[in-house]
């Protein structure tokens, strides 16, 4: 029986007493990871922009990849999700996760997650590219929704956290008055759509990824990539924003939602089919329908080229509504059945393996900023992100950020908030309307989606950049969340369009039709201010940062 989502307080009576600790932006796994740490040295106050259960987090249905089976098991997830990677794992960031994975899960178990056992033992599933079985999962199919009900749980018994919903974040507040920038909080806007300023310590992004930047993705209507979008305009460097997964298997069906048919459906099994009914894998991979994500996702997009391409599980003797009941739930709508019919799918938008540039504990290029889980860039996913590695890197990053965030403000002199007002001249100059708001929304995904999509040339980058131009003309202008996200998600695709053109080469989910090699070296991309360049390892270029 799945926890039952607890209920909060969702007034901004609920904001504690100034001066605030740490804020914390995004209650995901990584918000909710270091909500828990940080609440042991200060007040914290969490802001997520709809209701609590509301995050990418909460759609994780495969599971968590965790190697509880001692060294020789942690050593083999290292190279797992090394090679996933395509030569751009930052490997100090990779041994962190796979090291320091088992411990934060153990932690869920005393908090009361309840993985999926079968007499008493802790039940494994396999997925892409993952050698062994090593996925734990949640009543069957709802991982991510159990990790979240259970951080949830145990923060609101904290008496220094407080969980503000509705409330979305505009812009971070930057104070350079002794001569370097740093963050000292941020501007909200909350359910009344009025703003608060809060200012804190230490300001941690966790606002997870950016999908709806797509028309096609398997997100949630939250993930608009805020937190990114705020820390790029406060001046943070970027990293491998041009790396956007797109999962081989949402589902397709005209006017359906893309909804995600779990990797873990090939993990136990099924086979993709194109419209012949061929089982076409073999072409592309040895590792057949549990290659990596980028390879099936590619596949799938050659072989669909004449019809859709099919999961094909009949074959697979099992009750696979027992195992997959989020997913039959979801199937009985459109009258199919994973024991009995071949199921529609194409890939869709799924995880940014970019972010905001940090080091492995959670540091940004800015004092007083953090980042952690997707929002963040460690390099721990390098080109191509392992399946179920993404709720494993919120717990562990979100755990560091908050370690490095507590000793930083310890040495850090108290915020004195400037006399001016927040910037929200961008906000200035006139109402749009909902309808014109939503279109212009959906003219920005739209043509995301075919130009800087699965497969990429100089040509569509540069149609791409041209529509930003003339989109940025009649940009939405109401104080509103959709307003908001708006301007969020143009930041996005721009920063996404800049590094992808600037990627001369094919390499894990970046793949371009005029430059289909690899390059010799394998080099992350970093975005600082209008600069762009390449450097071997991010945990490198992060050496200098600071988190005075
Ligand atoms: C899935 O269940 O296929 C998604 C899990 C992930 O993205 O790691």
């Amino acid at each position: 029986m799945p926890n039952a989502v607890p209920v909060v307080d969702s007034t901004p009576s609920n904001l504690p007493e100034p001066p605030l600790d740490f804020l914390v932006i995004g209650a995901g796994v990584a918000g909710l990871s270091a909500a828990i740490r940080l609440a042991t040295a200060g007040s914290v106050l969490v802001v997520t922009k709809e209701e609590l259960a509301e995050s990418n987090t909460a759609y994780a249905q495969g599971g968590i990849a965790v190697a509880m089976g001692g060294e020789e098991d942690v050593a083999l997830h290292l190279e797992d999700t090394i090679a996933a990677g395509d030569g751009l794992v930052d490997a100090e960031a990779a041994g962190i996760l796979v090291e320091q994975g088992p411990e934060r899960v153990e932690e869920l178990l005393e908090w009361g997650t309840a993985f999926d056992r079968e007499d008493g033992e802790l039940m494994l599933t396999r997925e892409g590219a993952h050698s062994r079985s090593r996925i734990l999962h949640a009543n069957g199919d709802a991982t991510g929704r159990e990790i979240a009900v259970s951080l949830l749980r145990h923060v609101q018994k904290l008496p220094n956290v407080r969980l503000l919903e509705w409330t979305t974040g505009i812009d971070l507040l930057v104070d350079s008055r002794n001569g370097q920038r740093q963050i000292i909080g941020a501007t909200l806007l909350d359910g009344e759509g009025g703003v608060l300023t809060v200012y804190a310590r230490a300001t941690l992004i966790a606002s997870g990824g950016a999908g709806q930047v797509y028309s096609d993705t398997t997100n949630p209507a939250v993930a608009t990539g805020d937190g990114i979008a705020m820390a790029w305009r406060a001046g943070a460097d970027v990293s491998d924003m041009e790396f956007y997964q797109f999962h081989p298997t949402a589902f397709s069906m005209p006017n359906a939602p893309r909804f995600l048919m779990s990797e873990a459906l090939r993990g136990e099994g099924a086979y993709l089919i194109n419209a012949r009914g061929e089982r076409f894998m073999e072409r592309y991979h040895p590792l057949l329908e549990l290659a990596p994500r980028d390879v099936v996702a590619r596949a799938i997009t050659r072989e669909g080229m004449d019809g859709p391409v099919y999961l094909d599980m009949r074959h697979v003797a099992k009750d696979l509504t027992a195992r997959f009941p989020g997913i039959s739930q979801f199937l009985r709508k459109y009258h199919l059945d994973l024991n009995r019919d071949i199921i529609p799918v194409r890939p869709a938008a799924h995880y940014l393996m970019g972010g905001v540039l940090t080091d492995v504990h959670g540091r940004t290029t800015l004092a007083g900023l953090y980042a952690a889980g997707e929002a963040a860039c460690t390099g721990v996913h390098g080109a191509n992100r392992l399946a179920s590695n993404s709720l494993l890197e919120g717990l562990v990053f979100g755990a560091l950020a908050a370690e490095s965030m507590i000793s930083d403000a310890a040495g850090r002199t108290s915020i004195f908030p400037p006399k001016t007002k927040p910037d929200l001249s961008a906000f200035e100059g006139g109402r749009t309307s909902d309808a014109d708001t939503e279109r212009w929304i959906g003219d920005l995904r739209g043509n995301m989606w075919k130009y800087a999509g699965l497969l990429r040339d100089a040509d569509g980058m540069g149609a791409m950049q041209h529509v930003l131009k003339s989109l940025a003309t009649s940009m939405p202008r109401a104080l509103s969340r959709r307003a908001i996200e708006a301007r969020n998600l143009h930041a996005i695709a721009g920063l996404i369009v800049r590094s992808a053109f600037g990627r001369c080469e094919s390499r894990g989910a970046h793949y371009r039709h005029d430059f289909p090699e690899h390059d010799a070296i394998a080099q992350h991309s970093i975005l600082e201010r209008d600069q762009l360049r390449f450097q071997p390892s991010l945990q490198g270029a992060t050496t200098a940062l600071n988190g005075v």
